[in-house]
């Protein structure tokens, strides 16, 4: 099948390659002409495991192409809105001008029978705008809206094998009985022709629902904000673990035993960030307020919160250990040298927007302290969002005369850095584990000062060692869900 995709971003560029190994024609539209040529020449913009790979694939068999021209939108028969839908410059709303944009540089192509897909994060109630402007323009265009799910570092992966497929079509008995609200006779066979398209994964097994488009809307943007409030939900129970003396990571496993609640996405740490959760987060905020849904905007403003307060408590932390026992003033942070490890959002992504690992290390610097961000994949991106910041990407050289080591983004060579190593070229043998990720209980053997918030760590001097299991780090290597 002919397809072309509009918005070449993270979901629109692996979205394309996908659907070119899936065996179809497709091409690529983005109006940023540089990002058009990169992909056309192999080589994605931005950092995604496997996306090179599926890029030359699609390229070398001549079923993929990237430009910049809207014309060639042309003649597909299915083109899907896959463009970015950023957060409002000064406010929390969904800046939809790069959609509208999309829409309308794709209606001179349009004729009967083809079919728009909405993929795009919006506000609810843009995709009923979206329909509006297609059927103005060309009456007889089929058009779903089909929310994406996929997750930075994992994309290519989560677009073949997706975890359920959701079609919002219009009118409120499309799902039931398969009829066609619109009555234009376009809606079935838009079903049929998405249908077509993730064939694939239909065949695989993978579930595919079908509601009306408001719900469709909806399903992205609820994910996303479970997913924060389950992030912050265990995030608060890290600050209470911390001050009870209770360990954070033993409570989420026992809560995550009941099926109800599920063990995934309960790691405590340095909160959530990225291109998604947070900016979507606030886009649902601002509509659930417009709305008038009161529920949704203090839920959100609450693990908005919770969130925001996880580098504030890593700062504390740092400084208890810096004044050593002594009444914290926060004065310990003032000229004290800190190894920020991690700038990126997660492990496995260069991807630097919203990262809690920068933001702190941005507060840390605020706070007095001289401050170095090492990082293997995200120099380049943090330097560039943070121009003041020291970034490198030689872990050694960061570590070197350091105060305090803060493990801010669990890549695995800085989770499984060595604590002797280590230990021969900091100032101070202090690590704060603000990803809950490390072994902590080999550094404190090798005479560090090991702490994590939330987590009971073994007494230094060996005596009433805590159960052992409390000191092995349980998580696979808190890769990101
Ligand atoms: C997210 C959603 O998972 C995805 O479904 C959606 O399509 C886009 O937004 P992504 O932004 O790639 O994907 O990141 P994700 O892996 O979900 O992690 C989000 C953030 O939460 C990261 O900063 C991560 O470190 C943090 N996180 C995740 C935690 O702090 N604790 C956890 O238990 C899980």
């Amino acid at each position: 099948m002919r397809i072309s995709v509009i918005g070449c971003g993270y979901l629109g560029a692996v979205h394309a390659a996908c659907l070119a190994h899936a065996g179809h024609e497709v091409v690529g539209i983005d109006r940023d002409e540089s990002r058009a040529r990169a992909l056309q020449d192999g080589a994605p913009p931005f950092y995604e495991p496997g996306l090179q790979e599926l890029l030359r694939e699609g390229l070398d068999a001549g079923r993929l192409s990237f430009t910049d021209d809207p014309r060639a939108a042309q003649g597909a028969a299915v083109h899907f809105l896959c463009v970015g839908t950023p957060q409002m410059r000064g406010g929390d709303a969904t800046d939809l001008g790069a959609l509208r944009g999309a829409v309308a540089s794709l209606l001179p192509s349009l004729r009967p029978g083809q079919v728009v897909v909405g993929k795009s994060t919006v506000p609810v109630g843009t995709a009923e705008e979206v329909a509006r402007t297609l059927r103005a323009a060309c009456p007889e265009v089929g058009f779903i809206w089909n929310p994406e799910f996929l997750r930075e570092s994992t994309a290519v992966e989560d677009t073949l094998h997706p975890e359920r497929m959701v079609y919002g079509v219009e009118g409120s008995a499309a799902g039931a009985d398969g009829s066609d609200p619109s009555g234009s006779g376009t809606a079935a066979a838009a079903i049929a022709a998405l249908d077509a398209v993730y064939a694939p994964q239909l065949q695989d097994g993978v579930p595919r629902m079908i509601t009306d488009l408001a719900t469709a809307q909806l399903v992205k943007v609820a994910a996303n904000s479970f997913l924060a409030v389950k992030i912050s939900f265990i995030n608060a129970m890290a600050q209470v673990s911390e001050a009870s003396g209770a360990d954070v990571d033993d409570l989420a496993d026992a809560l995550g035993m009941d099926e109800r609640i599920g063990r995934r996405f309960l790691d405590a740490g340095l909160g959530f960030g990225g291109g998604c959760l947070p900016k979507d987060l606030r886009g649902f905020r601002a509509r659930a307020r417009e709305l008038g849904a009161d529920g949704v905007v203090d839920m959100l403003t609450a693990a908005e919160t919770v969130n925001e307060s996880a580098r504030e408590d890593v700062l504390s932390l740092a400084a208890r250990m810096l004044e050593d026992g002594r009444e914290t003033t926060g004065a310990g942070i003032i000229g004290a040298r800190i190894a920020v490890l991690g700038a990126t959002f997660k492990p496995g992504s260069d991807d630097v927007r919203e990262s809690p690992a920068l933001a702190l290390a941005a507060r840390l610097e605020e706070a007095g302290a001289e401050v170095v961000v090492a990082d293997p994949q995200g120099v380049r991106p943090a330097r560039a969002a943070h121009p003041g910041l020291a970034v490198t990407d030689d872990l050694d050289g960061a570590l070197a005369g350091a105060d305090v080591l803060v493990l801010a983004t669990a890549w695995p060579e800085y989770r499984d850095l060595d604590p002797q190593h280590a230990a021969s070229l900091v100032a101070g043998r202090r690590i704060v584990d603000a990803r809950g990720a490390m072994p902590l209980a080999r550094w404190q053997e090798a005479g560090w000062d090991a702490r994590s918030l939330g987590r009971r760590m073994p007494r230094a001097d060996g005596a009433s060692a805590p159960a052992p299991s409390s000191a092995a780090p349980r998580r696979s290597g808190a890769a990101p869900e």
